[in-house]
């Protein structure tokens, strides 16, 4: 008789302990290329992800935080599969995605599953279109071209050729550029767009050198600027008469000072810099390098404010963890953020936030991208 009732109250315990303990942690889900030719975004959104934990804690409105990290290397179906996984695994939340194919891969699995997927570097603009699960901690292309063609317009700059590399966010910062620039008085003479793995600029940097226009307007997504600028140099393009504009992805802060002299006087555009002058920023950027060794980027940041929003919806919800219910906390949320004030749109769940015209600079022996303009409070402008 007791020996069943202790076997019946151990049993309970079991029942009542498995779900309760599932329930008290919050796991999410951090998909990021860890290898390959983007493995610097994976280490960026790492280390941020490790550096909010470290000054934030893993407990939440009573719920622990689990990141469980997966490297996709970069490659779609390998996203597609362990967002698969993952969710098959009921984690309750997505994250990370490195570039626009990552992101599009996994945006059916969110819709299904009805898990939140913040978007934390992919930044063509339609992403968010693509489920109604997808908050973007990032940026957006055409969100930091704009200011960049208006700029350009305004500085007597007149006949432009755009170079970017040819998939999303390329396109996009391509019919921005156009868009803004024409409009503001300007002429794109030609367009041209490389392949995104393994590019060779040369050929197109030769043609821009004939065509001699006032600027080339390059785009090129992070970890791809230093292959730019070796051949940049290689052909004698410093010399070449043509200014070279860009965003801000090429003169990357985590590879700025390996690119070199070269890039000295560049302007960019860009939502963050790591020498952006704000007590905010310094404490970021010490901090980052404390834990990671290197200097954190402009993909950091996306991580970085990507937990923000987590942490932020799940406050919200009160521990909370219904997918849909923690979308909507983060709906209209606002932050001061390493990069200055953020609001996420609540109409396209992408972040409003400015925008910062650059130049390359050296201080102290070393490169920095130094804010010299500020467009405050940028929405995408594709989504208005
Ligand atoms: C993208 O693939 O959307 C992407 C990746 C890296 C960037 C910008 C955009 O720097």
């Amino acid at each position: 008789m007791l020996k069943t009732w202790l076997a019946r109250c151990a049993l309970l315990l079991v029942v009542a302990a498995g779900p309760a303990a599932a329930q008290d942690t919050v796991r999410i889900g951090l998909i990021l290329p860890m290898t390959g030719p983007f493995a610097s975004t994976g280490r960026q959104i790492d280390g941020a992800v490790k550096l909010w934990m470290q000054e934030h804690g893993s407990t939440v409105a009573g719920k622990k935080i689990e990141v469980i990290v997966k490297d996709d290397a970069g490659t779609p179906d390998t996203t597609r599969r362990l967002a698969q996984e993952l969710v098959n695994d009921k984690v309750n939340v997505l994250a990370g995605f490195g570039l626009t194919p990552l992101a599009l891969a996994t945006a059916p699995i969110a819709t299904q599953a009805k898990v939140p997927m913040i978007v934390m570097a992919a930044a063509t603009s339609s992403i968010t279109e693509q489920s109604p699960m997808i908050v973007r901690s990032g940026f957006t292309l055409p969100q930091i071209t704009t200011p960049m063609a208006d700029w350009a317009a305004k500085n007597n700059i007149k006949k432009v050729i755009t170079l970017v590399s040819d998939y999303g966010p390329g396109i996009d910062a391509e019919n921005a550029f156009k868009a803004k620039f024409s409009a503001e008085g300007g002429q794109v003479t030609d367009s041209l767009r490389v392949p995104l793995r393994n590019p060779d600029f040369a050929p197109f940097l030769q043609k821009v050198k004939d065509e001699q226009p006032n600027a080339v307007f390059v785009f090129v997504p992070s970890g791809v600027g230093s292959i730019f600028a070796k051949q940049f140099v290689e052909r004698g393009f410093d010399k070449s008469g043509v200014r070279l504009i860009a965003t801000g992805d090429l003169t990357d802060d985590d590879i700025l000072n390996d690119m070199g002299d070269v890039t000295l006087g560049v302007i960019t555009s860009m939502h963050y810099s790591a020498a952006h002058p704000s007590a905010a920023n310094k404490a970021y950027v010490e901090g980052f390098k404390k834990l990671n060794g290197i200097r954190p980027n402009f993909h950091s940041v996306g991580g970085y404010d990507g937990m923000r929003l987590i942490y932020m919806a799940l406050e919200k919800t009160k521990g909370n963890t219904d997918g849909e219910a923690l979308v909507n906390a983060m709906k209209g949320l606002q932050f001061e953020s390493p990069r200055g004030p953020v609001t996420i749109d609540p109409a396209t769940r992408d972040p409003i936030q400015n925008v910062y015209l650059r130049k390359v600079e050296k201080q102290n022996g070393e490169l920095w991208n130094v804010e010299f303009s500020t467009v405050p409070a940028v929405k995408d402008p594709m989504h208005k």
